[in-house]
């Protein structure tokens, strides 16, 4: 990384040190270190909002492309931008991060982190820029804010770029400076746009100024920006990116086996994107337990067989009743500890409001716990020991060899209300998200464990004797 060469001569570029007066209000100015894809889209637009930008790179191409007021990448609108942000004095570029980080209130990180050697993220860049604005920092007595854009894991914004900060400037985080992680969510090709009507702006910060500076930067394009932990917001960005790589899959595979079944994969999946009421929205998406019920694992199953007898490889197909058993057997880990206690279920069906057990995974639980010797009971509304309950007890006996002996005791094992149960357990396991759950467990005597698979609470419970599966 080259420091030495000096911030470009201010007169030639006419732009003013210091922060734009715009509208009488005081805009913070912007240096931006990592002018690819990201950078100089940010460099550009938030030009055009009225920010004075400040752009750095190693490259000194890019540096002299954005100088000049030329995008180095190919982006609809942004030459445009870039040339109007240099042409009113709003925009200029450099080599040099630390006059750039000086010369400015809030710095936005968005060198790349490209994949490791053993396939995790790259911290190089992320760490030489983080110590070279450290070592601007250590040069600052004002307040400075740093902005990180980058895709990274969980924790590298307060284990990787606060420590380098903090160690190449001997500041302190919180006081002498701020660090915020606000995930870019462009799409190449229509990043400008994306970026004055984004799908969501999230910010994760590490104090309220910090906070208040990046929200106000974006308030012309956002005013509903969502306010998170700095490690959920670090997490959002890879999961959006998951789930969007995981709906192509999705699609290519429904594609690949409608082409071999002479069926128009288009016609289909412009019915599936219709249903936003289930299809797309956020109804299956929230963590919980695993699926099960008459539909589901069934229809799984009969795709995965349509498949194999067609010749279509649909290897993420494949992997969904395998991630549902992974799922089944965290909870019977999580019960490993209480070996010999009294283990209650609250909940057996395979979701609230029904009396399907057909394939419930809470019977898979149940069964595993009886293997094992555990004193088990359950309680559950719906269940009603009559002659209809007794087809589906049938059923289960024969289609689940390993639930059979769970099935003859079944009814012995069930009691009268969730009172009767937590009151006779060490450990309750609760799978349905009901109100009459939630009171039972919340009513529990001292001392009575619970795994909740359900999300029983939006606030999670600090108690050492609650546990979560997937929160
Ligand atoms: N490209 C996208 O659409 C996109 C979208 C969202 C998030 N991201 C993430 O944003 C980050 C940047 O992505 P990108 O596609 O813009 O990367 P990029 O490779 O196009 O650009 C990174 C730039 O950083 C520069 N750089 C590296 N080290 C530097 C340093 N120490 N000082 C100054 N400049 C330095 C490089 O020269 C390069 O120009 C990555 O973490 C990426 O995962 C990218």
């Amino acid at each position: 990384m080259n420091i030495a060469s000096p911030l470009r001569d201010e007169a030639a570029v006419g732009y003013a040190r210091g922060s734009i007066v715009v509208a009488e209000q005081t805009k913070p100015a912007n240096s931006v270190v990592g002018l690819g894809y990201v950078g100089a889209v940010s460099m550009a637009c938030l030009s055009h909002l009225g920010f004075r930008m400040v752009g750095v790179d190693v490259n000194m191409e890019k540096v002299r492309s954005i100088r000049e007021g030329r995008s180095p990448i190919v982006e609809d609108r942004l030459g445009d931008l870039l040339a109007d942000g240099v042409r009113d004095g709003r925009i200029d570029a450099t080599q040099n991060l630390i006059a750039a980080v000086l010369d400015t209130d809030v710095t936005f990180l968005s060198v790349g982190t490209p994949t490791s050697k053993d396939g995790g993220c790259d911290f190089t860049f992320v760490r030489q820029a983080s110590r070279a604005i450290g070592q601007a920092l250590a040069m600052k007595d004002t307040y400075h804010v740093v902005v990180l854009r980058c895709s990274v894991p969980p924790g590298t914004t307060l284990d990787v770029v606060v420590p380098e900060i903090a160690q190449a400037s001997g500041k302190k985080l919180g006081q002498d400076f701020g660090v915020c992680f606000n995930p870019e969510f462009l799409r190449e090709g229509v990043a400008v746009s994306d970026f004055f009507e984004p799908p969501k702006t999230v910010v994760g910060a590490s104090d309220d100024r910090a906070e208040r500076t990046v929200s106000a930067i974006y308030s012309a394009i956002d005013k509903k920006v969502i306010f998170t932990s700095i490690e959920a917001a670090e997490m959002v960005k890879y999961v959006d990116n998951v789930w969007h790589a995981t709906k192509v899959a999705f699609g290519n595979e429904v594609g690949r086996m409608c082409k071999k079944l002479g069926i128009d994969s288009h016609d289909v999946m412009n019915i599936f994107v219709r249903d936003l009421k289930l299809n797309l929205s956020p109804y299956y998406l929230k963590p919980g337990f695993a699926f099960g019920g008459s539909c589901l694992p069934k229809e799984v199953r009969a795709v995965g067989h349509i498949a194999r007898e067609i010749g279509v490889c649909v290897p993420l197909f494949d992997s969904l009743l395998a991630t549902n058993q992974v799922h089944i057997a965290e909870a019977v880990k999580l019960l490993e500890p209480f070996a010999g206690q009294r283990i209650g279920f609250l909940g057996v069906t395979f979701k609230p409001g029904t009396d399907d057990m057909r394939e419930s995974p809470t019977l898979d639980v149940m069964a595993a716990m009886l293997a094992r010797g555990q004193a088990i009971t359950a309680y559950d509304p719906n269940l009603d020991f009559g002659p209809l309950l007794q087809g589906q007890i049938d059923y289960v006996r024969h289609a689940v060899p390993r639930q059979a002996e769970l099935m003859d005791k079944l009814e012995t094992l069930c009691v009268a209300n969730a009172e009767t149960l937590v009151d006779g357990s060490d450990i309750v396991v609760v799978s349905h998200a009901t109100e009459e759950f939630r009171a039972a467990v919340k009513c529990r005597r001292p001392g009575v464990h619970v795994l909740d698979l359900a999300r029983l609470f939006k606030e999670l419970p600090q108690d050492p004797t609650y546990q979560g599966i997937a929160w």
